[in-house]
């Protein structure tokens, strides 16, 4: 227990470090208790005091325990309660393993939990509740006892992935997933093989959602209701709703850019399946089999996989043949039921191309003409098609007792053998059309008809409501076009690549960025000079709610615009030139400052620079984090190609580092060269981990790292997009990038992982702590490369200080700093690249270190309400106060783990 304090300033302090350490031991004996339940094997060697050095556990730099990794090691057992007390933890595996019991609490650090494939019984109720920092969950494969998709969920506002297939869910989708909710970047969901019901919640329109996996609900009613809300989710890019209840038509899919794999097979769809499905470019893979689908059989594009059971008892097509259209009676039918929904009880009943030869419910005949057309009774609802008027021989149109909205068509007047028109009881307004003397016309029951509007308006009716949408609708649309823009110039890269994935686990695919040299440039050595060192890609930055910062992201811009903002791209507009074009500095007229990449025209518009200009901007539109330099913008006009971004007034790292001196400007200190090796990794930890894709920088070096008027860094210069084979996590690939911080096996064999741009990013620690350049030919042959006197220095302790860059004022506590970064840097530029961490352990390496100087913005005071007035004993009342409402806040920053974080938590008691 703490001892009240003496004297407040002292023990205060005394009391954090003493909480801090007490953490660190407690973490220890969660750890030895966990050792026990899960029979740790001995290969795993935990056994030393140091449970940050045990195998499968992570620590970060206060010795906390920060990652737990022990999935597919054929583990049985349990998880101790005692867990939760890693109030540090931010990554928990267990995936595919035989662990059983109930699964407990975590803490509320958590960032990732992977514990897919065991046999958990159960998970907390508000397991979920407060973590904000929760961005992916992978719980599918277990056998929990029935539950709900819990509210709490909506906490987890940092959520990218969501996967719990097979995970005994029953009740409804709660209506939190969409646009409105608290994910704005959730991009999988996937909730098959569960015991869900009820309808897809009308609320996911508008999500950013880019794989939906409902497929196969084991309830006795499934899914249902209909699959229009799919029309508005214009991110997917896999939609597998098969084996559900769902009714209706598949709706019109024509802004659906990205969308590969759609499975929608096994449900009760009606319906002409709307052109635009397969009409779209990106599809790869569709199965619509066993459903009662109308119309004309789709054809689609050649290289598409589609069901081949075209008969008609598994579809209700009017032919077998695809593309092949169906009789004008059949179209003329299909486009009256097109309004009332396609009713299933109609697509149940019409087979064939002939509806006189076939006994079509609802329809009449008389010498191979439809003389009746009966739905009465039939619960529908919509409205009256204008198409009821080709059928020129019809006497009788009966559509008594439904629920039918909207008005009487006028064409109806002009059916010259018409009879009679029974509409009564349905919910129809408006004036009647003047029909013959002789047609019988039956109205009763429509309590607003001859009336202008309907006084109520009915479900059903959109019309009536669409006064009150128009603003919405006009929105709507002013998204789709911006969407469709930038869709369609992404579609001609991604067009056909993405790969089928499989059923159950998540499709994960690598991206490359590699540049825009072309392979005469491919190989360059450090330039270093540049004013803006080498700008494949430029930047500036105004955090402004600029024009340009569309809903996107990205807005198409007018070459005229672009030449007035940039004085017709004048001489003393460029910021930096490269073999890619020039960068010209520019300025809107509300003040803000971009910057404007103009291609280097080669003349003619080739179609490979074309596709590498499209796909920097599927990329820039794609990744978005404060640490990656933003898109606002591009151009396409002629053979001008022109992009548009954020301008970064101090220009490229590599200035500040090397060529200081040449520029006037003051060497960077120590805290601030740490702080930008924290936002050059959290921007490349983004960039590996980017949902189901990992982006493959290649080219990071400090003339791609560009700095703010707060020295704050993004990473720059992201170009051609590509997607590696299905399941690989490495490929060969053309080689690009800079001599000096390319990682050795990339070089060799041009083998390329994530753990290339790991290596590139030790070497900028290495240049950061000595001031050296990658390369640098004045000096001596054996030293001329960085990386390997660096490693030789690193060895001998004694030579150690005398690397530093001679700028660096180095004090005892600086001097530390620079030995952990220094021992990152050189794990960084392990000569293996499964040696090599990953990006997030620089991260975890460097934030505490960035915070020692730097405390995070909410300060203790503001979170735990600590005055520095007060005696520490009532500081500690208050945090234990505050622990016993529940809402003890992990903050997602190992600063405040450090200084304040744990000392709200119960391990200081
Ligand atoms: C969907 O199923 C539920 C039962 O889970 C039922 O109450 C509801 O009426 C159904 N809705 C539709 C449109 O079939
Ligand atoms: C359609 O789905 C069924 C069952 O899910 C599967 O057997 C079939 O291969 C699928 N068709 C295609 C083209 O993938
Ligand atoms: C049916 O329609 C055809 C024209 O499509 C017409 O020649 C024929 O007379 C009609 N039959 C009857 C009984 O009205
Ligand atoms: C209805 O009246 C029109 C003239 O207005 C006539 O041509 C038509 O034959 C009549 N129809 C019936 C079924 O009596």
């Amino acid at each position: 227990m703490v001892k009240p304090a003496l004297g407040f300033g002292g023990s205060l302090i005394y009391g954090l470090v003493f909480l801090v350490i007490s953490a660190t031991c407690q973490d220890a004996e969660v750890l030895a208790i966990l050792k026990t339940t899960i029979n740790a094997p001995v290969s795993f060697q935990w056994t030393g005091p140091d449970v940050c050095k045990w195998k499968h556990v992570e620590c970060d730099s206060s010795k906390r325990v920060v990652a737990i990794q022990i999935g597919n090691q054929n583990l049985q057992g349990s998880l101790p309660n005692e867990l939760e007390k890693l109030t540090a933890l931010e990554h928990f595996e267990c995936q595919s393993n035989t662990l059983s019991g109930p699964f407990p609490y975590l803490s509320k650090s958590l960032q990732k939990l992977i514990i897919h494939d065991n046999k958990f019984s159960s998970i907390p109720n508000d397991f979920f509740k407060g973590m904000s920092n929760l961005q992916e969950v992978r719980i599918d494969d277990n056998p929990f006892s029935q539950w709900r998709i819990p509210q709490t969920l909506s906490d987890c506002v940092a959520l990218h992935t969501f996967s719990a297939q097979s995970a005994n869910l029953v009740g409804t989708i709660p209506d939190f997933f969409g646009k409105n909710g608290p994910f704005a970047g959730l991009v999988l969901l996937a909730l098959s093989d569960n015991f869900l019901e009820g309808p897809l919640p009308a609320s996911l329109s508008g999500s950013s959602i880019e794989n939906l996996l409902v497929n196969g609900q084991n309830s006795v009613s499934k899914l249902n209701g209909t699959l229009a809300v799919l029309r508005d989710m214009i991110s997917l890019r896999m939609v597998w709703a098969n084996d559900n209840s769902f009714t209706g038509p598949i709706p019109d899919m024509s802004h659906h850019d990205q969308l590969v794999s759609v499975n929608l097979r096994d449900n009760q769809l009606t319906g002409v399946v709307p052109p635009s499905l397969a009409a779209l470019p990106s599809l790869k893979f569709v199965n619509l089999t066993n459903n009662l689908l109308q119309g004309s059989p789709p054809r689609f594009k050649f290289g598409v996989g589609v069901d081949n059971n075209m008969d008609r008892g598994r579809n209700q097509y009017c032919t077998n043949v695809p593309g092949q259209p169906c009789s004008p009676l059949v179209n003329a039918l299909l486009s009256a039921v097109e309004p009332l929904g396609y009713p299933l009880r109609l697509a149940q009943s019409w087979q064939g191309n002939d509806p006189c030869a076939n006994k079509w419910a609802g329809i009449i005949c008389s010498g191979g003409n439809i003389s009746v057309i009966n739905f009465q009774n039939m619960d529908l609802s919509g409205t009256i098609s204008p198409s009821f008027a080709s059928f020129t021989f019809m006497k009788k149109l009966l559509l008594s007792n439904n629920a039918l909205t909207g008005t009487i068509p006028r064409e109806l007047a002009t059916l010259p053998l018409l009879q009679e028109l029974d509409v009564s009881n349905n919910h129809l307004y408006g004036k009647v059309p003047s029909f013959r003397k002789n047609v019988s016309v039956k109205l009763d029951g429509n309590p607003d008809i001859g009336k202008d509007k309907p006084t109520v308006s009915h479900s059903g009716s959109d019309k009536d409501n669409s006064s009150s949408n128009t603003g919405v609708i006009v929105g709507i649309i002013v998204i789709v076009a911006i969407v469709l823009v930038v869709g369609v110039l992404i579609l001609f890269k991604f067009g056909g690549k993405w790969k089928h994935v499989r059923k159950t686990k998540n499709p994960s695919a690598i991206v490359v960025l590699p540049h825009h040299h072309g392979d005469g440039h491919a190989m360059k050595t450090t330039s270093g000079g540049g004013y803006y060192g080498d700008w494949t890609t430029s930047t500036l930055l105004s955090p402004t709610t600029s024009v340009y910062q569309g809903e996107s992201g990205n807005l198409l811009i007018s070459i005229q615009v672009l030449r007035e903002v940039t004085n017709n791209f004048s001489e003393e507009n460029i910021l930096g030139k490269g073999g890619f074009g020039t960068v010209y500095k520019g300025e809107l007229h509300d003040g803000t400052k971009i910057a404007v990449k103009r291609m280097q025209s080669a003349g003619l518009v080739d179609e490979k620079g074309l596709s590498e200009f499209t796909s920097e901007i599927a990329v820039l539109t794609k990744v978005r984090h404060r640490n990656l330099v933003a898109l606002l913008g591009f151009c396409l006009d002629g053979s001008e190609r022109l992009l548009v971004y954020e301008y970064m007034p101090q220009g490229a790292l590599s200035k500040h580092l090397v060529n200081w001196k040449a520029e006037g400007i003051k060497p960077l200190e120590w805290k601030t060269r740490l702080s930008i090796a924290l936002d050059v990794a959290r921007g490349v930890e983004y960039l590996h981990g980017l949902a189901q894709q990992i982006f493959i920088h290649r080219d990071l070096k400090p003339s791609n790292i560009l700095l703010g008027d707060d020295m704050r860094a993004k990473v720059s210069d992201f170009g051609l997009v590509r997607l590696a084979p299905e399941g690989k996590t490495s490929f060969q690939t053309r080689l690009a990038g800079t001599f000096g911080y390319m990682a050795p096996e990339y070089a060799a064999t041009g083998r390329l992982t994530t753990k290339v741009d790991v290596y590139s990013f030790g070497v900028i620690l290495m240049e950061m702590i000595t001031g050296r350049k990658a390369l640098d030919d004045s000096l001596p042959e054996e030293n001329i490369h960085l990386v390997t006197w660096f490693r030789k220095m690193l060895q001998k302790k004694d030579s150690f200080p005398t690397i530093i860059d001679q700028t660096i004022e180095v004090d005892e506590e600086t001097l530390a700093s620079i030995r952990t970064v220094a021992e990152l840097a050189g794990h960084c530029c392990a000569r293996e690249p499964y040696q090599r961490p990953d990006m997030s352990h620089a991260v975890n390496v460097l934030s505490p270190l960035v915070k020692v100087w730097k405390p995070s913005e909410t300060n203790a005071d503001d979170i735990y309400g600590i005055d520095l007035d007060m005696t520490l004993p009532e500081a500690l009342k208050r945090w234990q106060a505050f622990e016993g409402s529940g809402t003890t806040q992990a903050s997602s920053s190992h600063s405040s783990k450090n200084l304040n974080g744990n000392t709200a938590s119960s391990d200081g008691r």
